[in-house]
């Protein structure tokens, strides 16, 4: 594979040094505080697109858990697009080999009509934050024009956070193979899903009893179990003990038959759940950085799956995201998976719209968007969102304190 280490790019970021201090705003040291927050581990909070495909001067926040939803072509995976060709440059790979492999090439990256992308990230590590921003020409050989990191001691840190992006992309038909029992670390398609289950099985029974009962809830409660197939070769495959309505053993079935909807959920499970020794990430880039908290981005997340079972993916990564030992961000179209996100989680609820007078995507937080208040009182949030009602922009006008004393918002 055409990978280059980019000793150019880590040169210049380690050169690109400004001197504003990394800072620390006192609303979110109190926040921290309030949710518990392990600071040892760096995690990626921000993500500016500041001249990137759609987007011009927007932020993308990152909290525990984060859902991105939208009209098609709002510009959700731009966003996303956005954090790959960070993690892909902290990586190690070059410039060129990252911009062609973003969807779009390197031009298609820069806003059209321009030949410049602008973008960064806040990693924040031990209650500071690291700001990264780099300019990227890409008139001819994409190369750096600047880039500028606040505080050099950040660099291990903002690397780190990055390496630790994990883009789960789940592929059902590549997951009905028998895989090398050793290859327990969960792949970006999750063709080797039977293998991470068997190791999880053995190595952290909690999370693996979590994916049974998973697996439990969406087929009505027919799986009382998992199990393993070997052959003599070491190879794997996971099965599905089965009974009826009844309680009858039923037989099991192998993950061959299982349906492409339960093998999607169940990689996403697994990765939710799954320490970071079963995901398949490269070590961190520095022996004296903790690894980071990873950072788990699911597109279209609902995919497969019956409107009436999405919002057991929510409850899923609602759990994990609360648990603090890895960060979420998520795509959806589901109006049932929003619908089950209600109270302070609307405020994890991000909006990706296009500015109707410049066609430039941004994002607002759910709360933020003209008519949320109607919204709210007409009827569920995703009926509305679906209903193409909450896609608009920003209000100035709404009034955030009577909002959240309406719904008991706590801030
Ligand atoms: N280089 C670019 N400059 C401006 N707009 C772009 C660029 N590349 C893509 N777009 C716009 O972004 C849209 C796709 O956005 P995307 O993030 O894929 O949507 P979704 O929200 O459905 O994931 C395209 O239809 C196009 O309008
Ligand atoms: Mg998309």
């Amino acid at each position: 594979m055409d990978v280059a280490v980019a000793s150019d790019l880590t040169e210049e970021i380690r050169r690109g040094v400004d001197d504003a201090a990394p800072r620390i705003t006192e609303v979110r040291l109190t926040e921290e505080i309030r949710r518990g927050v392990d600071d040892a581990a760096p995690r990626i909070t921000e993500v500016r697109l500041t001249a990137f495909k759609s987007f011009r001067d927007e932020v993308l926040p990152l909290g525990p858990l984060t859902i991105l939803t939208g009209l098609n072509g709002a510009g959700k995976s731009n966003a996303l697009d956005a954090i790959e060709v960070l993690a892909g440059l902290a990586s190690g790979a070059s410039l060129s080999f990252v911009l062609r492999e973003t969807r779009g090439g390197a031009e298609g990256s820069a806003p059209h009509g321009t030949s410049r992308i602008e973008l960064g990230c806040t990693v924040e590590l031990d209650g500071a934050g690291y700001r990264w921003d780099l300019t990227i020409d890409v008139a001819g050989e994409p190369r750096v024009a600047r880039e500028s990191l606040t505080a050099a001691t950040g660099i291990s840190a903002v690397r780190a956070a990055l390496v630790g992006v994990f883009h789960l992309d789940p592929i059902p038909a590549r997951m009905r193979q028998f895989v090398p029992a050793h290859q327990v670390r969960l792949r970006r398609d999750a063709d080797n899903l039977s293998a991470t289950m068997a190791s999880l099985s053995e190595q952290h029974p909690g999370e693996f009893n979590g994916l049974v009962a998973l697996a439990d809830r969406l087929q009505g409660g027919r799986v009382p179990g998992i199990d393993f197939e070997r052959t003599t070769l070491d190879d794997v495959m996971f099965t599905l003990r089965e009974r009826s309505a009844v309680g009858a053993d039923t037989g099991s079935t192998p993950a061959r038959e299982v349906s492409d909807g339960l093998l999607r959920v169940l990689a996403v499970g697994c990765a939710v759940g799954a320490t970071r020794d079963h995901l398949d990430l490269p070590a961190p880039p520095h022996p004296g950085v903790v690894s980071a908290r990873p950072l788990l981005v699911v597109e279209e997340v609902e995919n497969g799956l019956h409107p009436s079972q999405a919002g057991y993916v929510l409850d899923l990564v609602r759990d994990a995201a609360t648990q603090q030992t890895k960060s979420i961000l998520l795509t959806t179209h589901s109006s049932a998976l929003l619908d089950d996100a209600t109270g302070a989680l609307n405020d994890d609820i991000l909006v990706c719209y296009r500015a109707p007078a410049t066609g430039y995507s941004h994002i607002a937080r759910l709360p933020e968007l003209e008519g949320y208040l109607d919204a709210m009182i007409s009827g569920p949030i995703g009926r509305n969102v679906a209903s193409g009602r909450l896609t608009g922009p920003i209000s100035e006008e709404i009034d955030r304190h009577g909002l959240d004393d309406l719904f008991g918002i706590d801030r």
